[in-house]
């Protein structure tokens, strides 16, 4: 029989995007309501590169959050050809930067400061390896040559599989992964490998682009794929393997900025994250094993303590609004205007 409530151990979201300024405020609490903690990304304009950068965004995010709730943000440095071995070592002392994200120069929203050449960032990427800080990998070429769909698999042949054999201890996360080739490397690589899901990219495949007309907020980086990877990612999501953690990758743009000629790229999904991803694992019949990939191998990953508290969904379905604020502008969250089958309960 199915179940209708469901306690687990309060989850926390290992890939965010939350912006800066007047925006902080408005998305925050989506995630807050639900995850204790949250890998905090680091593509702002200007990056943020330094540890000085990165506790000044901290402060600003804890100002912004509201009152009552009881949020970590974890901060990540933004790996450019130019970190030092120095600033990687300041990360690793310091209490509050828990990883580094590398993106490959103008894969993503704001990725024109990432890194150019791997082997630029060799010297950094040592230093990580030597003071045990992972690398999060935004994994896709840049190459305009290589179809945009096809630009996670080949980042994996060409890039990802060196990159493991020639650091041998460094901790990886391939972030949002999109493609069975990413399910196939991460869960035959060494335990230091491991990959975040999102929720969109469990739900969705290539067809909720274009769905009677062009649907600029199911555009995200990497773009969702074909049916056959989707069901790859859930099935690798659902299988209890802690190699795989929850990261919603939420990235919120205002309403304009992606019904627009060139729309950007981001689904914002910290609204009913941990409730639409509750429906993907009871579609699977794995709704038991939502704890494991939502609240415990995200923290195993990054040897943090799992979180005490609790939350509960019960099955009482609810309408997503077609809008949210979102600082002088609204956005518009994942499924707007549709039914949510699990609520988060206060
Ligand atoms: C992210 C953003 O908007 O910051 N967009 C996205 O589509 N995921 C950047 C990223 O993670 O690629
Ligand atoms: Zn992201």
């Amino acid at each position: 029989m199915a179940t209708d409530r469901l306690v687990m151990t309060r989850p926390d979201d290992w890939h965010l995007h939350v912006r800066d300024g007047e925006a902080l405020s408005d998305v925050l609490g989506a995630t807050g309501r639900c995850f204790a903690r949250a890998i905090v990304m680091p593509n702002l304009k200007p990056p943020v590169t330094t540890v000085a950068r990165a506790a000044a965004y901290r402060d600003r995010i804890l100002a912004a959050m509201p009152a009552e709730a009881a949020f970590e943000p974890l901060m990540t440095l933004y790996l450019t050809d130019n970190t030092t071995p120095d600033e990687i070592r300041r990360a690793a002392e310091c209490e509050f930067v828990h990883a580094v994200k590398y993106y490959p120069a103008g894969a993503t929203t704001n990725s024109d400061s990432g890194v150019t050449d791997l082997a630029r960032a060799m010297p950094a990427l040592e230093a990580m390896q030597e003071v045990d800080l992972p690398l999060l990998l935004h994994g896709e070429v840049t190459d305009g040559e290589i179809d945009v769909f096809d630009r996670e698999a080949v980042f994996i042949e060409r890039h990802l599989d060196r990159l493991v054999r020639d650091l041998p201890e460094l901790r990886m996360v391939l972030e949002h992964v999109t493609t069975s080739d990413a399910v196939d490397f991460v869960s035959a690589a060494p335990d230091r490998v491991a990959a975040t899901v999102t929720v969109h990219h469990l739900m969705l495949n290539r067809n909720a682009l274009f769905d009677g007309g062009l649907r600029p907020h199911h555009y995200c980086l990497p773009l969702i794929k074909r049916e056959r990877h989707r069901r790859a990612l859930v099935e690798a999501a659902t299988s209890g393997s802690p190699k795989f953690f929850l990261g919603t990758d939420s990235a919120p743009h205002p309403k304009g900025a992606k019904e627009s000629d060139c729309g950007c790229a981001g689904v914002f999904s910290a609204p009913n994250a941990i409730e639409l991803y509750a429906e993907v694992f009871e579609a699977t019949g794995r709704l038991d094993r939502l704890e494991g990939f939502a609240s415990h191998h995200g923290p195993d990953f990054y040897r943090l303590p799992r979180n005490r508290g609790t939350i509960t969904l019960t099955r009482s379905p609810w309408s997503v609004p077609e809008e949210l604020p979102f600082a002088d502008s609204t956005i518009v969250p994942l499924r707007a205007g549709g039914r949510v089958a699990w609520r988060l309960e206060d």
